[in-house]
């Protein structure tokens, strides 16, 4: 069961319109942005991927191009995203999607390359962000990459005013203390080295690219 405190669980009108909504609320940038922040994890040909909170599958089918013969699994929790995510991938032969709870223990049928994870994190709990590092720890091969792509770090007083009323007064109250929480640090301290951080629309999302040490 997940945070009261939290919107990332996507269920009903929001799971049945979700990419519609997301289109709306980016100037139809949405899709764009994923696929890019895919591309920039340097993801190549081979690589094993698993992503936590694979949603409609926007990610999966740009991954299942970019690395040919390697698998990629994507983990989620929600029917009707993931039945949208079958659809949209269900000509891809590398790609798979398991009903997994990404912070509870799993294990992979193998060890990945790169761990994604992109509009989820910020809408975990602390203790359950925790758990999903051990699990991405687990299932990581030595120097495998972690790529999170999710809200920027900033202050409220200092964010630009699309940033302040999507993050702080539209979002879960979850996702203004992402923002402001030092999140690389977080991540550092439990077994990562940041690498590179890629910012996109006016420096409000970022891809924070992660090395397991
Ligand atoms: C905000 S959506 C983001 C979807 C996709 N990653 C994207 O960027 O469009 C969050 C997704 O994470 C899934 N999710 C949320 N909490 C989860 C959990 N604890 N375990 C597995 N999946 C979860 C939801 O079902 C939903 O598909």
């Amino acid at each position: 069961m997940g945070s009261q405190r939290s919107k990332v669980e996507v269920k009903g009108f929001e799971a049945k319109h979700y990419d519609l909504l997301m289109g709306l609320l980016t100037l139809g940038q949405y899709n764009r942005w994923i696929r890019k922040a895919v591309r920039d994890t340097g993801a190549g040909k081979g690589w094993n991927v698993a992503e936590l909170g694979s949603g409609t599958g926007i990610a999966a089918c740009e991954f299942s191009r970019l690395i040919g013969e390697g698998r990629y699994i994507g983990l989620d929790i929600g029917e009707e995203m993931m039945m949208k995510a079958e659809k949209r991938c269900r000509k891809r032969s590398n790609v798979e999607f398991i009903k997994q709870r990404i912070e509870q223990p799993f294990k992979l049928p193998f060890q990945a390359d790169l761990f994604f994870m992109s509009f989820v994190m910020h809408g975990l709990e602390n203790p359950d962000k925790e758990k999903v590092l051990e699990n991405v720890r687990k299932n990581l091969q030595e120097g495998g990459l972690f790529g999170v792509l999710d809200y920027s770090q900033m202050k409220y007083s200092e964010a630009f005013w699309l940033a302040r009323w999507i993050i702080w007064k539209l979002e879960c109250p979850l996702a203004g203390e992402f923002a402001e929480m030092g999140f690389p640090g977080f991540v550092e301290s439990r077994g990562f080295k940041l690498l590179k951080v890629n910012k996109y629309f006016r420096g409000m999302f970022s891809l924070y690219l992660f090395k397991k040490v």
